[in-house]
């Protein structure tokens, strides 16, 4: 594991001390075991600048630490040409922990997701419960049939197994922390629209 990677990973630990629900996770993330990984880069990375640049306060050491380890990671897709070109152009994610991570811990799996501005991420759903922690970006996130709720970073949002979620950006990037528990955590969401 390279030094980025493992400044990543403490910083990543950091952030989940900082929110309650999550802190019970930090062990699991320092003592995750290290794996080999075949780094790729997607074109929503050319996002990754202004996301760092409106970090805040609370996410700027973190974000730092994932703009460092970028190179180094595997950035992937779970949609190919079946959902539209301009979506795929601005959307992606990375796992840190997990089965395409440096790192592998049991029932766990975490990373990053990054959405271009003026982007919107469609209903999915899949078999993991998922908390979201926004790192940068204002954006607009849509829970079952609740209307969309504008979070900002450091808030945290939750979506149990198989309830379909949404994300659309407005003018500013969107990046955030991901942390997938539970059933299935190597199957993709499904899409449902
Ligand atoms: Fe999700």
């Amino acid at each position: 594991m390279s030094d980025t990677t493992a400044a990543l990973l403490t910083a990543t630990a950091e952030l989940v001390e900082r929110v309650p629900p999550l802190r019970h996770l930090a062990p699991a993330i320092t003592g995750s075991a290290p794996a080999s990984v075949t780094p790729s880069a997607l074109p929503v990375l050319s996002w990754l600048p202004e996301a760092a640049a409106r970090a805040t306060p609370l996410t700027r050491a973190l974000v730092r630490c994932l703009v460092a380890a970028s190179p180094a990671l595997a950035w992937r897709r779970s949609y190919g040409a079946e959902v539209d070109a301009s979506f795929l152009a601005s959307y992606g994610w990375v796992d840190l922990v997990g089965a395409h991570g440096p790192r592998r811990a049991p029932g766990l799996r975490l990373g990053f997701l990054l959405l271009g501005a003026r982007t919107r991420y469609p209903p999915h759903a899949h078999a993991a419960e998922e908390h979201y922690v926004p790192l940068s970006g204002a954006a607009l996130w849509t829970r079952g049939r609740s209307p969309p709720a504008l979070q900002r970073p450091g808030a945290l949002i939750h979506h149990p197994p198989w309830e379909p979620h949404a994300t659309e950006t407005t003018d500013e990037p969107l990046l955030a922390l991901y942390v997938w528990r539970g059933a299935r955590l190597n199957a993709g969401p499904r899409w449902e629209v």
